[in-house]
């Protein structure tokens, strides 16, 4: 049971991508106030261009623009996942995002990820104004965009075929990590 919302205020970060794939693999209800490809390509999903309504066992993709009601979900939720790119513009807009929500649980998300470095790099400027803050990372990876376009999750997607999890082996490593926040254990029968 979680509310999670993916969010920045930057633009082509990696917002849907990942709402996407989390829902479908929680099994979550993806809802967006953006319109986006993912409502015609899973059926859990729902757009609300006006007030949005807050539930529990839901993604929420929220797009690059301040909205009141976003607002509202925002800090309703149990954790706000921030991606963020290796450009200065998408750092110092996480920095102010997060400014604004820090009372909030906000996991910190370098998206797109080309070296070792480039996480680093990106760790070091979002902890230097806000120590301890979570993170984690993506690299550079066809994963979510092979997946949302084909209406499989990235799980779904990596467990096709031999191939799909040869390709994918360190992308679907890093995607588990964040997928696994949201997965708990089922209780052990005694
Ligand atoms: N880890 C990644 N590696 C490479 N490309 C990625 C990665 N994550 C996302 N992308 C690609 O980046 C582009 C933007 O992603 P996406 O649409 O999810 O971003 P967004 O933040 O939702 O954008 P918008 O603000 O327009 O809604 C897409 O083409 C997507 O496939
Ligand atoms: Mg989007």
């Amino acid at each position: 049971m979680a509310t999670i919302c993916v969010a920045s205020t930057k633009g082509g970060v990696g917002k849907t991508s990942l709402a996407f794939s989390l829902a479908k693999d929680l099994k979550y209800r993806y809802a967006t106030n953006d319109m986006s490809v993912v409502l015609n390509k899973y059926k859990n999903a729902r757009y609300y261009p006006n007030k949005i309504p807050l539930y529990p066992d839901t993604v929420y993709d929220f797009g690059g623009f301040e909205n009141p009601h976003a607002n509202e979900i925002l800090r309703e939720a149990d954790i706000i996942i921030l991606p963020t790119t290796n450009d200065l513009n998408s750092i110092m807009k996480s920095l102010i995002f997060i400014k604004q929500f820090r009372d909030k649980p906000i996991l910190v998300f370098a998206n797109m990820i080309e070296s070792p470095n480039d996480a680093v790099m990106i760790r070091e400027k979002i902890h230097e104004h806000f120590p301890n803050l979570a993170f984690t990372y993506l690299r550079r990876t066809k994963l979510l965009k092979n997946a949302l376009e084909s209406g499989m999750s990235a799980s779904e997607l990596y467990e096709s075929n031999n191939h799909t999890q040869h390709l994918y082996k360190q992308a679907f490593a890093e995607y588990s990590k964040i997928l696994n926040l949201f997965v708990t254990e089922s209780p052990t029968v005694p």
